[in-house]
């Protein structure tokens, strides 16, 4: 089966090309950061514009790439949600119009299912089950899962989301949009000495996490240096920061693992390609006999092989989900648990 997936939830427009024998064919993104980085954060009626421009040229590249006719298609699965629903609506639809011009199904996906998986696109792929941590700008999770579409929520943030502190710090700090890898290089250079920020929830006996915290502990700290922020201490609040998410993700992360008995860990989403966390949960998983997989680094954020896939592996499972009515809605808020299938 021939998969054509689409990804337009935020800022990224992702298209990818899947077939459940021969794997991943092509994948095509295009990233609209240059245009938001003017305003600091992702303006969503530019984004749906964005997305309008580039869905088709992207669809055409993927099946250039794999050198495969649009007609060899068997299914499109799309982003069906969570994320900004003018973007979302690009997403479904083209899927749609495509499937209803060639008489093939669609499959509406969800975002996170599709972060959650996108792990098993690796040439060693984890088995199943797993305690899955998604980190990404919107959310911070941590769920048991048991197989596809066998998800359990274990913990998530209560506020801000890990990517999201990352993107205010850097605001903050004024280094750059998204900030989760300006913040990260630049915490390379810093001390781990100079300041110390709290760990929110470290203690809390339970597996959710909280964030907003950490930022105003950034801006507090700021403040009250009552200086210009140099260079080097710009790169000290970073690695401080680094340091207090880090440990607070490794930490839950092993205790998530020791509760549910489980002894794999998959890491996905945006903040799954810092380096920092790899290294943490990496020495982490060794000291107490874990074992821990990422996503290829280009799949830790937004992308459309992961659509593509999760879209795939839930028609493979279940046939039923696939849509010929071509009568479309997005989901801009949608909960995991809303397509778990036991
Ligand atoms: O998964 P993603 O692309 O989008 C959402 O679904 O939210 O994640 C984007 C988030 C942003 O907040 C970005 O700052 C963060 O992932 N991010 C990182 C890194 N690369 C992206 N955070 C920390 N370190 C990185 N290297
Ligand atoms: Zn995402």
């Amino acid at each position: 089966m021939l998969v054509l997936g689409i990804e337009s939830s935020c800022d990224e427009t992702g298209l990818a090309l899947y077939d459940t024998k021969h794997g991943l064919l092509s994948h095509a993104l295009h990233s609209q950061i240059a245009m938001h980085e003017a305003y600091g954060g992702v303006v969503p009626e530019l984004a749906s514009r964005d997305h309008i421009r580039h869905v088709l040229p992207l669809t055409e590249a993927v099946l250039a790439e794999a050198k495969k006719p649009l007609s060899t298609i068997d299914a499109i699965a799309y982003t069906q949600g969570p994320g900004l629903a003018g973007a979302l609506l690009v997403g479904a639809s083209i899927a749609n119009a495509l499937g209803f011009a060639l008489e093939k199904p669609v499959i509406g996906v969800h975002h996170l299912e599709g972060h959650l998986l996108s792990p098993l696109l690796s040439p060693e792929p984890p088995e199943f089950p797993f305690v899955a941590l998604l980190v990404s700008g919107g959310h911070t999770q941590l769920m048991e899962a048991h197989g596809f579409g066998q998800y359990r929520m274990l913990g998530e943030t209560l506020d801000d989301a890990a990517g999201e502190a990352f993107d205010k710090t850097a605001k903050l700090l004024g280094i750059g949009y998204p900030g989760g890898p300006a913040v990260s290089r630049l915490a390379e250079f810093g001390s781990p000495n100079r300041f110390r920020f709290p760990r929110p929830m470290k203690y809390s006996g339970n597996l959710d996490f909280s964030f907003s915290g950490l930022k105003t502990a950034v801006l507090t700290q700021v403040k009250s240096l009552k200086e210009n922020i140099c260079e080097q201490t710009k790169a000290d609040l970073t690695r401080s920061f680094v340091d207090a998410i880090v440990d607070i993700l490794v930490d839950k992360s092993m205790t998530a693992l020791k509760q549910t008995g489980l002894h794999t860990l998959v890491v996905s989403g945006g903040v799954g390609a810092n380096q920092q966390l790899r290294q943490g949960l990496n020495l982490a998983v060794k000291r107490c006999g874990y074992r821990v997989h990422y996503p290829n680094l280009s799949f830790c954020t937004d992308n459309g092989a992961m659509i593509a896939f999760a879209g795939a592996m839930r028609l493979k499972h279940w046939p039923d989900e696939a849509d010929f009515s071509y009568s479309y809605t997005v989901r801009p808020r949608w909960d995991l648990s809303d397509i778990t299938r036991y």
